[in-house]
């Protein structure tokens, strides 16, 4: 007897973190149902020849809707930041809830839902940043949260109102350990960063270049390894976001050799841009600037070494958009002033997986199942949504993108569609894209137009990441 499914992709090639092999998917209620050939009919057989079937891009570090400081506004709410990500074959994103301080953290996380409600062509899960780690947000906010599936934190060690000290942060451990959760760590040193910047000022040097020479690798290096001490002190696992370059890759690559647990992030900026891209003319290096600001040559070299050797477990966007030509984004009076006041963060929900794809798999930089490893299973492991999300098995959400590797094009924004006025990657030419993108079973993007539904896309709380939750 053979079964109906809603969906047949057929006559493709099926890539996992482990293998690729020539089968057809079914796809029956939204899940994977069967791999194989001849699974007989369905409803809709969807032609897969000479494409490559991989699971939907998982990006676990994206920034949406994110209060930003006086007069400035993030570019993206929930619609826009999904919107995007599909079009750009990402199937799941992990956006923050940044704590308000003097607020019950509780009610914060249900601002952001009452945010997302409705708005996502994609499923969303949140991780906490941590901004004031008082007796009662260690004590009892943050394990009845990981209770009910908020099973990450960020913390911060740079930025006015948001670093943490070093006690901070190792209470924050503590806590995360006590019930399971996986801390993420921005590594940079805030006193070392603050003393850049008044010099700098002093000095008269106020344009958006200067913003990458406030922030020196030094100051990103030190605060790896004063993160990486703090996890060993309290024998717990971290996530090192966004790394740079490679002082900071090396520093991860030491602590993991030492048999610490110690995960590792990079993301698009660090392999495509660099400080340079902060120097143009007038405020257009405003477009660049993002913390740690992008580097040098040897930086994307070091950062490529990273993903091909394991030492980063994933690849994300740090997507945290504004718009360029707005006084609410780059553009704001006060970024005029100095570097300091620019907003930091840039757009790349859109972009990341064209640009891994083009500069990575094609330029034989890394393998397909590394692809897949870095931009979808790994995230799906690390932060407990496995197996449900990130790979194409029997039972798993029918969360999949197909993808043409032959076709060449030059990234527009006006193929990305967020809510910014720009992409820093304008004019990259790339090789290889996303032709169709599946959430649950339903086709959300095909050859390159949305076809999804605003408010697909459900909430995902998250199981405690195995990293993690074996230390308890
Ligand atoms: O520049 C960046 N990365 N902005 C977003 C906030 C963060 O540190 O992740
Ligand atoms: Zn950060
Ligand atoms: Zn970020």
């Amino acid at each position: 007897m053979s079964i109906q499914f809603d969906t047949i992709i057929k006559g493709g090639t099926v890539v996992t973190a482990g293998d690729q092999m020539r089968c057809d998917v079914g796809i029956k209620d939204g899940r994977i149902a069967m791999l194989g050939h001849n699974l007989g009919h369905a409803q809709t057989v969807i032609d897969a020849k000479d494409k490559l079937v991989l699971p939907g891009g998982i990006d676990s570090h994206v920034h949406i809707s994110q209060p930003s400081g006086e007069g400035i506004v993030m570019a993206d709410d929930f619609e826009s930041a999904t919107r995007s990500a599909a079009l750009g074959g990402t199937t799941t994103v992990m956006p923050f809830v940044l704590q308000e301080k003097g607020r019950p953290l509780r009610e914060t996380v249900n601002d952001y839902h009452a945010l997302a409600q409705g708005q996502c062509f994609i499923d969303t899960s949140f991780h906490l940043i941590v901004s004031e780690p008082n007796e009662s947000v260690l004590g009892q906010e943050l394990p009845s949260l990981v209770e009910d599936g908020y099973t990450s934190f960020k913390v911060f060690m740079t930025y006015e109102g948001l670093a943490l000290n070093d006690r901070e942060i190792i209470d924050v451990l503590d806590t995360a350990r006590g019930c399971g959760a996986l801390v993420m760590v921005h590594c940079e040193n805030y006193d070392a960063i603050r003393y850049m910047t008044e010099k700098l000022e002093r000095e008269g040097r106020t344009a958006p270049r200067y913003h990458a020479t406030s922030r020196p690798k030094v100051a990103e290096r030190e605060a790896t390894h004063r993160a990486i001490a703090h996890a060993e002190l309290v024998d717990v696992p971290i996530m090192i976001v966004h790394v740079s370059n490679r002082d900071a890759m090396e520093q991860i690559r030491w602590a993991q050799q030492r048999g610490l647990k110690i995960l590792g992030e990079t993301c698009t900026q660090y392999l495509v841009l660099t400080e340079d891209d902060l120097g143009g003319l007038n405020m257009e290096g405003a477009k660049y600037v993002c913390s740690p600001p992008p580097r040098d040559r040897d930086s994307q070299e070091a950062c490529w070494e990273g993903l091909q050797r394991g030492v980063f477990s994933v690849f994300s966007s740090d997507h945290c958009p504004f718009r360029y030509d707005d006084p609410q984004g780059k553009l704001a009076p006060k970024g005029r002033t100095s570097f300091r006041w620019v907003p930091n963060g840039i757009p790349g929900v859109g972009a990341r997986l064209n640009i891994l794809f083009s500069e990575g798999v094609m330029k034989g930089r890394i393998t397909l199942e590394q692809f897949v490893a870095l931009t979808a299973t790994n995230h799906a492991r690390i932060y407990g949504l496995y197996p449900r999300k990130g790979s194409i098995g029997i039972g798993a959400d029918a969360d999949i993108a197909i993808w043409d590797p032959n076709i060449s094009y030059t990234l527009t924004h006006d193929l990305i569609q967020d809510g910014s006025d720009y992409t820093p990657y304008e004019g990259f030419e790339l090789t290889g894209r996303p032709i169709l993108t599946m959430s649950r079973g339903k086709v959300i993007m095909r050859d390159g137009e949305l076809v999804g539904d605003k408010g697909h896309g459900v909430y995902l709380p998250r199981a405690r990441s195995p990293y993690a939750s074996t230390v308890r």
